[in-house]
């Protein structure tokens, strides 16, 4: 694999060919009597949510829109994640049922793109097992999306195009649909150079390109201008931004030059390396108050020994350094980190170290796994791969551990008032609003009676009230209560009205 940088000339190329696409979109509108549609199934982390935004773009610069949520769409793309197993099942659980799909529309245009297909057998399978999947890509292949449908719906043959190389397209020139009205995703690097052992991302998403901060920021400030209240730097590695490149400035200072453009409220970032990480991004976050008060910092295990099988390049030791110092700079900040249970050779030794070490930091969540062997990593093929009731029974009392952290967690924000963004209706009741407070917790709020949105009283029981009209707006949440996973609240003002 090698990086080969697409040049504004070639992408103009591939979206040259978005006029004829429309006309052709037109056509098939015309000849089954209704506009063509289509959907993009997101699987997996926010980097392939990003991709989706432009995949999304793409289709509707060629005239398609997005199917509503019950019918079945023309044009079907499924963005896929390999992270784990499970993720791999699930896709091939799925596919089987869009075949008769495709029997009651023989124009229907089916893909499968994203992380899986960087996998030969994978792309084998689908050859043989699906024909009625019309295309493959992969995840550096987007740009050439144009090209792929042109293909297929100029010759209507099945197309299969994963490139070896790892593509840099600048994401300034290609089209995004961003699905969220307050919320930019913004990747400022492309890849991994970590090959921790027991992950594919290597393998799929390539090496690290790091993108111009010039264009990144240049893109930033258009975002801001545009009414982005919140910004999401995405990378697999965000601390190794730049290392790359000869010239470029490092992520910490990346993100105070993001923090000082005027217009976020919100400046997010994923994901820190914790042998990257440096004091100068915690010291950072604590300089800019629009950046927000939240570090998710991968842990993975405490065990020094399985850190180092892992080759994760820190240990126990040094993890906890840098958490501390975290919580020191920033005590009302969160920290949330990934754990894995039931690495290759963990011991119960191993074990009760991690579950020390979550102790001592006391996250403030965690997203927990089961090890998951996958084909290709190095450690599929350790010895002493760890029995599944083994692998279980810590994970009930790592989760155990940390529900009861998570949930003590919440209860120490209970009475105090917070700024929330809110992010629309709640799932749980159509008069409930959803947002997250600036160290990213999740609230779920009501509006008492007597509050005001531009001089007009807002009436959660009127059949003309939506939640989701105040999508993006900023306001001032009493918290009551602590449940498990969030908190709920009451909102007392709004602060941009
Ligand atoms: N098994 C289990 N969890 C994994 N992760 C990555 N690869 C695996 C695997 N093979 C987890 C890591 C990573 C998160 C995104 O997914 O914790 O931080
Ligand atoms: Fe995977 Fe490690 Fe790279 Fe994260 S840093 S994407 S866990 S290889």
């Amino acid at each position: 694999m090698s990086t080969v940088i697409v040049s504004q000339d070639e992408l103009l190329r591939y979206n040259s060919l978005i006029p004829s696409l429309k006309n052709r979109v037109a056509a098939l509108s015309s000849e089954h009597g209704h506009p063509m549609t289509y959907r993009v199934k997101t699987y997996g982390c926010q980097l392939n949510e990003s991709d989706s935004e432009k995949i999304e773009g793409i289709l509707q610069s060629i005239g398609l829109i997005e199917a509503s949520e019950e019918a079945i769409p023309d044009f079907l793309i499924l963005n896929t994640c390999t992270i784990r197993e499970n993720a791999d099942i699930r896709l091939f659980g799925n596919l089987g049922a869009y075949k008769t799909h495709k029997k009651q529309n023989r124009d229907m245009f089916i893909a499968v793109c994203g992380c899986m297909m960087k996998q030969q057998e994978n792309i084998e399978r689908i050859k043989k097992s699906f024909p009625f999947v019309d295309a493959c890509f992969g995840p550096s292949d987007i740009h050439l999306l144009p090209q792929i449908l042109d293909r297929k719906l100029g010759q209507r043959k099945r197309v299969f195009s994963v490139s070896e190389e790892d593509y840099l397209v600048d994401d300034t020139d290609v089209p995004v649909l961003r699905k969220r009205k307050f919320r930019a995703l913004v990747p400022i690097m492309y890849g991994c150079n970590n090959f921790c052992t027991y992950c594919v991302v290597p393998y799929t998403r390539g090496r690290e390109r790091s993108r111009s901060s010039e264009k990144i920021l240049a893109q930033l400030r258009e975002l801001a201008a545009e009414g982005y209240k919140e910004v999401m730097l995405l990378g697999q590695n965000v601390n190794s931004y730049g290392s790359d490149k000869e010239d470029e400035i490092s992520f910490a200072a990346l993100l105070e030059e993001t923090a000082k453009i005027p217009g976020f409220s919100r400046i997010r970032f994923m994901t820190s390396h914790p042998k990257d990480i440096s004091e100068e991004v915690i010291y950072t976050m604590k300089k800019y108050k629009n950046i927000e008060r939240h570090l998710h910092l991968p842990m993975q295990s405490g065990s020094s020994d399985v850190l180092k099988r892992m080759n994760r390049h820190y240990d126990q030791e040094q993890y906890l350094k840098t958490a501390l110092l975290f919580r020191e700079v920033l005590p009302e900040a969160t920290l949330t980190t990934d754990i894995i249970v039931g690495f290759p050779g963990e011991t119960e030794e191993d074990f009760q170290q991690t579950l020390n070490v979550v102790e001592k930091v006391r996250f403030d969540s965690a997203f927990t796994f089961q090890y998951s062997r996958r084909p290709g990593t190095k450690a599929a093929d350790y010895p002493d791969q760890i029995p599944q009731d083994v692998v279980t029974e810590r994970f009930g009392r790592l989760l155990d551990l940390q529900n009861r952290l998570t949930f003590e967690s919440n209860e120490s924000v209970v009475g105090k008032t917070e700024e929330i963004l809110i992010e629309g209706r709640s799932a749980t009741a159509p008069d409930v609003l959803t947002g997250r407070t600036n160290s990213n917790r999740l609230v779920n709020f009501r509006i008492p009676e007597g509050i005001s949105y531009q001089g007009k009283r807002i009436d959660t029981s009127a059949p003309d009230f939506n939640a989701d009209d105040y999508e993006g707006k900023l306001a001032m949440v009493r918290i009551t209560r602590a449940k498990p996973y969030s908190v709920e609240g009451e909102l007392e003002s709004f602060i941009d009205e």
